[in-house]
């Protein structure tokens, strides 16, 4: 189905002419012509110097830019025609007006032929007229979807490769400093199109940011994020060694992380003085919030004693966190009385380890800072198109094909590179953790009140995963085992549907019509059951479920399906598959979670009380963009019956950038930028006031926020359970580019996920639209 993959380039249909061509150029002993030979590709990757740079985004109102890329022959011989063909990534469709150009789209200037492969992986192929002589160049001019106003959405480690020879990473566009991107120093260049509002920020414009709020009269926060009540009196005391801690049966373990914390001992029972006690209270509910008293706990530090109380594990673990938070200088503790409470019982943290892959390691650390910062949910996000990172048991394929990106156009032992992940198997974007390695991280997280929430996606964004179970069907295929080839299968191979995702795949979603997929899906269901059991229960099953671009319209097992099951047309199957995950979910006692559009059809949302079983269905809504008059659907979910954690693209995605600087890293889609501060000043509890600017940098009108000037009201409050930060990881490769995105924009969150400012009570929104508007609410921070 959709694109077809070349696997050469045409120009093989000239066969009889290239042998003359090339017989003609052996004459001259210095042209690189062999193509059997690996110093081609040696030579090609070595010594083309490429150079990729915006033109204008200005070119036709926001439709397409245009953009070029230069390659120089930097060594001494000549590259001429031959089968060697360049591999890069680009997020923007390439030559949007001609797609799909299936045979290729002929570039004219530079006399080359361009392909798009899958996804963000393109190829250029000389054309049989091409030649570049030692230290000549050739300048490819293109024509892209939409604009590019930010350096790291072009991507590094292109590369060379020719039927039969070994591919290699082009060295200058190694690493990850994108040193052949070119500057964005023009206007065209830095902003989407002529009327955007955005300018990169500079000194004095920051100043005057920064100035509003008068941040020398604030005082450094003890405790992040910030308890419902500090009582502070004067002094402090000293826990040395002459201290120690109770043990206390049910609560060993928190006994054990203090006296680890202070370097003391435990004992059973209690002396007159300098003890920390650790006492079960049950009435502790400072909020009066009923889905979080477990959460809640008192700390009494006086200079004889402390104790530390809880009704629950969770509050006596955040307890400690606080405890480590105010024990600053590492010496004395301030002599006070602390009672806290989040507000939200949901405060979560996601990350995508499909687009690029974060070890067992990096995601232990993440999950620490995420107790530091009584962040109590983690939404793993498993699986992408572009790499799947679980072993499921019995079937291997999913991890040791999936999880690998390497140039195999076949895909029969890795799936294809993507977003700058070159062309060595097991190179960048390859990984995944086996069973052990996750039921790890599970008690990793279990231990510090973190539940784990795997998300799986389905049915788009699966490519990798329909990937690897193609190949397994041709490999069981091969050895005439059609049973096995067939039982997990998720493709129906004659599906002539057409069509192509935002990300620009055409053969990313699941086919839900076949009985292969029900079966896989049991199976992932039950595998993650097992894995999770013996540590940390599922309690929530997250199925994705957004972003599905259109497919099994020509299936023709989808035909057979809708027939036998009554149904009338495709349209209906998105609803079925949700209903179905509804009735799986069911059978085995779980949450069911997904991204809102799983919800929907079109605009109109679906009735809860239709979902056949269960009902208990978690909404992540990450769709508030204003100017769409998306800015109400949290809402309308919640009076729709759904639980719904906000997780607003426009505060709280950490892969978008911090400023609207073309140097910053990042998507921006959904916003020009994202700094900490806006992230600090999210108001949960009224999601209209948090609308500033549009993703333009134009204000918006209270018609955008509110459609027809009427702003939802929410029915149900109760429904809002929560909020999430958001990391996407497209442009994010390296663990230090991970940490830069997440920090400090994750303690922020955290502060709003916790605490309600007094800011955040704002009076009738009717008489303050103006002050919505001039954004004065952050001179109150
Ligand atoms: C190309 O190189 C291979 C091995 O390096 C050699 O066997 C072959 O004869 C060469 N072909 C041509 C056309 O020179
Ligand atoms: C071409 O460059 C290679 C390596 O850079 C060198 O070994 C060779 O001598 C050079 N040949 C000529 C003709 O300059
Ligand atoms: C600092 O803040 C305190 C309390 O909010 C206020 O009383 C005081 O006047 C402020 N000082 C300055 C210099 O603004
Ligand atoms: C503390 O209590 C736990 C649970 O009863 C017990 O396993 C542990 O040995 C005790 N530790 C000390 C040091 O008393
Ligand atoms: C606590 O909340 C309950 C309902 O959630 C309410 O009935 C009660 O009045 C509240 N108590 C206080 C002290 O606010
Ligand atoms: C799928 O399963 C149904 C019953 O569950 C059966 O009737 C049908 O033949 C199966 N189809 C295939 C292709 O195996
Ligand atoms: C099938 O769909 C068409 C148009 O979408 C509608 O007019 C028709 O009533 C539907 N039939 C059934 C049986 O639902
Ligand atoms: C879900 O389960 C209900 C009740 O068992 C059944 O009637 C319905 O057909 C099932 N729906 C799907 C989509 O599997
Ligand atoms: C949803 O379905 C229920 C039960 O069929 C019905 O009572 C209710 O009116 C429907 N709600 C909407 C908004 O259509």
């Amino acid at each position: 189905m959709g694109i077809k993959m070349e696997k050469n380039c045409p120009m093989l249909y000239f066969v009889t002419i290239a042998v003359v061509f090339i017989s003609n150029l052996q004459a001259n002993s210095d042209i690189v012509y062999n193509s059997t030979d690996q110093s081609l590709i040696d030579y090609i990757a070595e010594n083309a110097e490429i150079r990729y740079d915006v033109i204008s985004n200005f070119v036709d109102k926001r439709k397409t830019f245009t953009s070029k890329i230069t390659i120089k022959n930097t060594g001494n011989l000549t590259i001429a025609y031959n089968n060697w063909e360049i591999y890069f990534y680009a997020i923007r469709l390439v030559q949007p007006n001609e797609y799909p150009y299936k045979e290729g789209f002929k570039l004219h200037n530079c006399k080359m032929r361009l392909y798009h492969v899958a996804g963000s992986l393109c190829k250029l192929c000389p054309e049989r007229n091409f030649r570049m002589e030692s230290h000549d160049f050739v300048e490819c001019k293109l024509v892209m979807k939409y604009w590019q106003s930010a350096k790291t959405d072009t991507m590094p480690n292109w590369y060379v490769w020719a039927e039969g020879l070994t591919s290699r990473d082009i060295e200058s566009t190694q690493g990850d400093t994108l040193t052949f991107v070119g500057p964005f120093e023009r206007p065209e260049q830095y902003q989407r199109y002529a009327d955007d509002g955005w300018s990169p920020f500079t000194p004095e414009s920051r100043f005057k940011k920064n100035d509003e709020l008068a941040v020398s009269n604030v005082s450094e926060k003890l405790v992040i994020p910030t308890p419902v009540e500090m009582n502070m009196k004067s002094g402090s005391v000293k826990v040395d060694s002459s201290w120690t801690v109770v043990n206390s049966t049910k609560y060993y373990q928190v006994a054990k992380l203090i006296a680890e914390h202070f370097g003391l001992t435990i004992r059973s029972t209690k002396p007159q003085e300098k003890f920390i006690d650790i006492t079960e209270q049950h009435d502790l509910n400072p909020l009066n919030v009923s889905t979080t008293v477990n959460e809640a706990y008192l700390i009494q530090i006086s200079s004889q004693y402390i104790t530390v109380s809880a009704r629950a594990k969770a509050g006596m673990f955040y307890a400690y966190q606080t405890l480590k938070s105010i024990h600053q200088d590492g010496k004395s503790l301030p002599l006070c009385v602390i009672k806290d409470q989040p507000r939200f019982a949901y405060r979560g943290m996601h990350l995508d380890v499909g687009r690029n892959f974060f070890s067992k390691e990096e995601i232990l650390k993440i999950l620490e800072t995420m107790a530091m910062y009584k962040l109590n949910q983690f939404h793993f996000h498993l699986t992408e198109d572009e790499g799947w990172r679980l072993e499921i048991p019995g079937i291997p394929e999913l991890t040791e094909i999936g999880s690998r990106r390497c140039h195999d156009l076949n895909e029969d032992t890795c799936i294809l590179p993507q977003l700058g992940s070159g062309s060595p198997k097991n190179g960048l974007g390859s990984g995944f953790y086996t069973t052990e390695d996750y039921m790890e991280i599970l008690r990793y997280a279990n231990d510090r009140n973190i539940q784990v929430i795997p998300e799986i996606d389905m049915p788009g964004h699966c490519r990798a995963g329909i990937k690897a179970l193609e190949a397994r069907y041709r490999k069981y295929m091969k050895i005439g085992n059609e049973v096995e080839a067939n039982k997990y299968l998720l493709t129906d191979f004659a599906d002539k549907t057409q069509y192509l995702t935002v990300q620009w795949f055409s053969d990313n979603a699941i086919n839900i019509c076949l009985n292969s997929t029900a079966v896989f899906i049991r199976h992932l269901i039950t595998s993650l059951i097992e894995m999770h059991q013996d540590i940390q229960p599922l309690n929530i099953y997250h199925f994705g479920g957004d972003e599905v671009a259109g497919a099994w319209k020509e299936s023709p097992e989808c035909k057979k399906f809708l027939s036998k099951k009554g149904l009338n047309d495709t349209a209906t199957l998105k609803r079925y598959f949700a209903h179905f995950m509804s009735n799986l979910t069911n059978d085995e006692e779980l949450h069911m979670a997904v991204w809102a559009d799983a919800l929907k059809e079109g605009n109109a949302l679906y009735n809860i009380s239709a979902f056949p079983t269960n009902q208990n269905i978690i909404a992540y809504n990450w769709d508030n963009l204003w100017e769409r008059g998306h800015g109400d659907k949290a809402y309308k979910l919640a009076n729709a019956g759904y639980k719904v954690v906000l997780s607003h693209a426009t505060h709280l995605y950490f892969d978008h950038p911090y400023e609207p600087n073309p140097e910053e890293r990042g998507y921006y889609w959904a916003t020009r930028f994202t700094d900490t501060r806006k992230t600090f000043g999210y108001i949960p509890d009224d999601i209209f006031y948090n609308a500033d600017k549009s993703r333009d940098g134009h204000l918006l009108t209270k018609d955008q926020i509110c459609p027809n000037n009427e702003c939802l009201k929410l029915e149900k409050p109760e429904n809002i359970i929560g909020i999430q930060g958001q990391v996407w990881t497209e442009t994010i490769r390296t663990s230090q580019q991970l940490h830069e995105m997440m920090f400090p924009r994750m303690l922020a969150l955290a502060e709003r996920a916790w605490h309600k400012s007094e800011w955040e009570q704002i009076p009738d929104r009717g008489g303050s639209w103006k002050q919505i508007r001039s954004g004065l609410r952050f001179q109150k921070l």
